[in-house]
């Protein structure tokens, strides 16, 4: 875990070598198993990152700007949903990427309330990027950044909240962007409780959801014809290549994603375009593919309102409003 604190004077390190030795035994445990599959947390490199935005940017990927668009139409609802009687609001962002839709959210509040930020990322190079553009912005917030995965950087910052003395406890936990979507549904449900039990009766979640919706539209967020959402999946190969010494050929494998309409969702794979062996050096190992066998590197699950419900509730939560875009097709959810 790295924790950037502005304003304070905190770093906690976890270090390179066993950052990467996480990113080495998965990469082997996922490469090693019948049906090869890869954790999609892992596509979020430096150009990873600049990759996504890039995503979020074409006219095929919907969700992106239709969570913005429900953001900036219900902001005064959302504002009241969590209450302006108190003096300071501590907002932490799970995946907090560049920080787009939260700006939003901020200076809204600011005016209201003092804020402490925590944004929580996995990409080190995206956290420093949005940290410094938010203390250009805005001038009264207070900021302290981490990288870490969510859970673990959610306790840590239960701590320092607790630890402080100038804050008041209550939290808002932002989770935009419908990643939640990249958990198996019974992870989704697992992962939810924990972040419940981080939380006070006070405290409130906002998360996205993607909805369900016609395979077409969906196929095309997936598969836009600039071709950046490829380039971000084969990243990831060049990112096993760069980090741990493997020796993938970006040209032997493409790009495949497709609605799973059984399981409701979009499933993303690397498919081999003929038999190949591909040695990986620092884990002193050699990987064998068949003729269109695939690595599949992400599902993205696709939610019905009841879909919603059920998860929230199962995970000790309960809905306090969702707000939707009026083509039904994202859901910006605030549980308690
Ligand atoms: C960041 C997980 C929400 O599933 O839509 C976008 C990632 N993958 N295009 C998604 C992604 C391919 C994105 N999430």
């Amino acid at each position: 875990m790295t924790l950037f604190a502005i304003n304070t004077k905190l770093t906690v390190n976890l270090s390179h070598i066993e950052k990467n030795n996480r990113f080495a035994i998965d990469v082997d445990k996922g490469l090693s198993a019948k049906r090869k599959y890869l954790p999609p947390k892992y596509f979020y490199d430096k150009l990873g990152s600049r990759l996504f935005e890039k995503i979020c940017d074409q006219p095929e990927y919907y969700p992106t700007r239709t969570e913005t668009g429900i953001l900036s139409a219900d902001m005064d609802n959302i504002v009241k949903i969590l209450g302006d009687h108190r003096n300071s609001l501590n907002i932490i962002e799970l995946g907090s990427g560049s920080s787009v839709k939260t700006k939003l959210l901020l200076k809204n509040f600011l005016s209201k309330r003092r804020i402490h930020y925590f944004p929580i990322d996995i990409s080190e190079s995206i956290l420093n990027l949005s940290v410094k553009n938010l203390m250009n912005e805005f001038y009264d917030l207070k900021c302290t950044a981490i990288c870490s995965e969510y859970i673990e950087g959610l306790k840590r910052i239960n701590e320092l909240i607790s630890d402080s003395h100038n804050f008041s406890y209550q939290k808002l936990i932002i989770f935009f962007g419908s990643t939640i979507g990249n958990f198996e549904p019974i992870q989704a449900r697992v992962f939810l409780s924990s972040i419940k039990k981080q939380m006070t009766s006070q405290d409130k979640m906002l998360i996205g959801f993607d909805l369900q919706k016609d395979k077409r539209t969906l196929e095309k967020a997936y598969d836009d014809a600039a071709g950046i959402t490829a380039k971000f999946n084969l990243n990831i190969l060049t990112r096993i290549n760069r980090e741990l010494g493997g020796k993938f050929n970006l040209n032997s494998f493409y790009h495949k994603s497709f609605y799973n309409q059984s399981r409701n969702r979009i499933e993303m794979h690397l498919v081999s375009k003929h038999e190949q062996e591909v040695k990986i050096k620092s884990l002193n190992k050699i990987f064998s593919f068949k003729v269109d066998e695939s690595i599949q590197t992400e599902n993205s699950y696709k939610f019905s309102l009841n879909q919603i419900k059920n998860l929230a509730e199962n995970s000790g939560f309960r809905i306090v409003r969702n707000f939707t875009d009026l083509r039904g097709q994202f859901c910006l959810s605030c549980l308690h």
